[in-house]
């Protein structure tokens, strides 16, 4: 299904162009047949405008590719999408900060950790109830997809222009100041080349043009699903892993081990497709509270993801607060800021953290004036019971933890053969290639 709509998806945008209005219809929708009078692009967010100029799938790459690297189109003039999604990063934070700095002083602090955009391409829109078509479909998977660690934009389409106006991204504020720093662009003649020679007489239409080809550069297979790491030659049976890779893929995989591939898919699809490492939900794991983040100096501030603050259409929803959304772990070896809140800075840290954060959670969460270990102190203590207690947590104090310090290692092995091919400059900690 997700395939389905891929490929859908792909087919309108040969034929694409920018068109005013987002269909917020369901995929399903657009499935219907349609009546013989009305086409059956009609209403589709790729649909042809008559008299309008139609860019191809290439044209559209060509302009969001110069759009995702340019400066000058952020408020602080030093910040284009690349500062914080780096090509030589796999699309994530070139550094080890915990959150990115922007705005329009460059200096302003994110409230989250800045993930890859590599490997985004089936990520569907957000939704409360996900049924898998690959095996018993009655089962609700729950909150599931949407982008952001809270899944509040639903697609890749209404999330482009985002960054460009958010306060601490590249903080243009309007619409109209993006769209003026459009116009200035040297490319600028493209974009009229590409949507029609007044596209800049409407702002609206000239953001939503560089929205439309940022998404559509943002699924070039090459730059942002390239499947060439180690692992997937594995699964093309062109490499071996080393004996630590495959006992960690082992531990990965089991059930009362790690327990790391119930919600970090590892297996092909039953169609065949190459795995992603997540299954796009949206799960509360109970990160430590990061004391280090200028929000967090509030005590009363909590990013609750799923629930709020700052996705803001389930505030009533208790039973959602402290869920983000499951990302994938290709490329994870490349990070040095781990979770939403960038609270872990290695793999073996956020490993240990599974292992023992139930097992010994005095080493991730504070003390309270009662010198007891106040355990998920991110939470507050009414949402405690959405935090996830499968393995590999659960256990009390003093347990057994579920993976061993050599078992950490060979899992940790075993991600590291998730890097794509290109990457490998970066994870050598070498130059990285330009
Ligand atoms: C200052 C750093 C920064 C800049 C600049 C920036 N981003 Fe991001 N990006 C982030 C952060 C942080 C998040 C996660 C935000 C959240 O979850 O609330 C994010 C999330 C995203 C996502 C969602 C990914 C997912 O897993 O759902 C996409 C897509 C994205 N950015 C694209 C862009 C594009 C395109 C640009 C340029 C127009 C851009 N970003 C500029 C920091 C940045
Ligand atoms: C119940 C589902 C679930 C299980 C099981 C699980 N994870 Fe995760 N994983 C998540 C979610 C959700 C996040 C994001 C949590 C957050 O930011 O608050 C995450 C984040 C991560 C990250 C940080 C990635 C990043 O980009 O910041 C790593 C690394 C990771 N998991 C590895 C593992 C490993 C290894 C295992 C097995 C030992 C595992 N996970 C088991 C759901 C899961």
């Amino acid at each position: 299904m997700v395939v389905a709509i891929g490929l859908l998806l792909a087919g309108s945008l040969l034929g694409g162009c920018e068109r005013a209005a987002r269909s917020t219809e369901a995929p399903g929708a657009s499935m219907q047949a349609p009546s013989p009078a009305v086409p059956a692009y009609a209403g589709a967010i790729y649909a042809p405008a008559p008299g309008r100029p139609q860019p191809s799938a290439a044209q559209l790459t060509a302009l969001g590719r110069r759009i995702f690297f340019d400066p000058s189109l952020s408020a602080s003039g030093t910040q284009s999408c690349a500062s914080c999604h780096d090509p030589r990063h796999a699309y994530g934070p070139p550094n080890a900060l915990s959150v990115q700095l922007g705005g329009a002083d460059g200096r302003t602090p994110g409230p989250r950790a800045a993930p890859s955009l590599r490997y985004l391409q089936t990520l569907t829109a957000f939704s409360e109830h996900h049924h898998d078509n690959d095996g018993d479909d009655s089962i609700d998977a729950g909150p599931t997809g949407g982008r952001m660690w809270d899944g509040r934009a639903g697609s890749a389409h209404e999330q482009a222009g985002l960054p460009l106006l958010a306060a601490a991204e590249m903080a243009n504020g309007t619409i109209e100041e993006a769209a003026r720093k459009l116009a200035r662009t040297a490319y600028a003649g493209e974009v009229r080349g590409l949507f029609g020679e007044d596209v800049f007489a409407d702002p609206a239409a000239a953001f939503r043009a560089a929205g439309l080809a940022l998404e559509v550069f943002q699924e070039s297979p090459a730059d942002f699903y390239p499947f060439t790491s180690k692992y997937d030659a594995v699964l093309r049976g062109q490499q071996k892993l080393s004996p630590a890779e495959a006992r960690g893929l082992r531990l990965f995989n089991a059930e009362g081990k790690g327990n790391c591939a119930s919600c970090h898919i590892s297996e092909r699809t039953p169609d065949g497709a190459f795995p992603l490492f997540t299954d796009f939900g949206l799960i509360a794991l109970g990160a430590p509270r990061h004391r280090g983040l200028a929000a967090n100096a509030d005590a009363a501030f909590h990013d609750l993801g799923l629930c709020g603050p700052i996705r803001t259409d389930f505030t009533d929803r208790p039973d959602y607060c402290g869920l983000f959304r499951t990302p994938s772990l290709r490329n994870v070896a490349l990070r040095r800021a781990f979770f939403h809140n960038g609270v872990f800075h290695s793999l073996e840290e956020v490993l240990r953290f599974y292992a023992q954060r139930d097992t010994a959670p005095q080493r991730w969460y504070v003390r309270g004036a009662d010198g007891k270990t106040r355990v998920f102190d991110d939470l507050p203590p009414q949402y405690h019971a959405n935090v996830n207690i499968d393995p590999p947590f659960g256990g009390k104090p003093g347990d057994k933890p579920a993976l061993t310090e050599a078992e950490i290692r060979d899992v940790i092995a075993f991600l590291r053969t998730l890097t794509d091919a290109d990457q490998l400059p970066a994870a050598a900690g070498g130059a990285p290639k330009k």
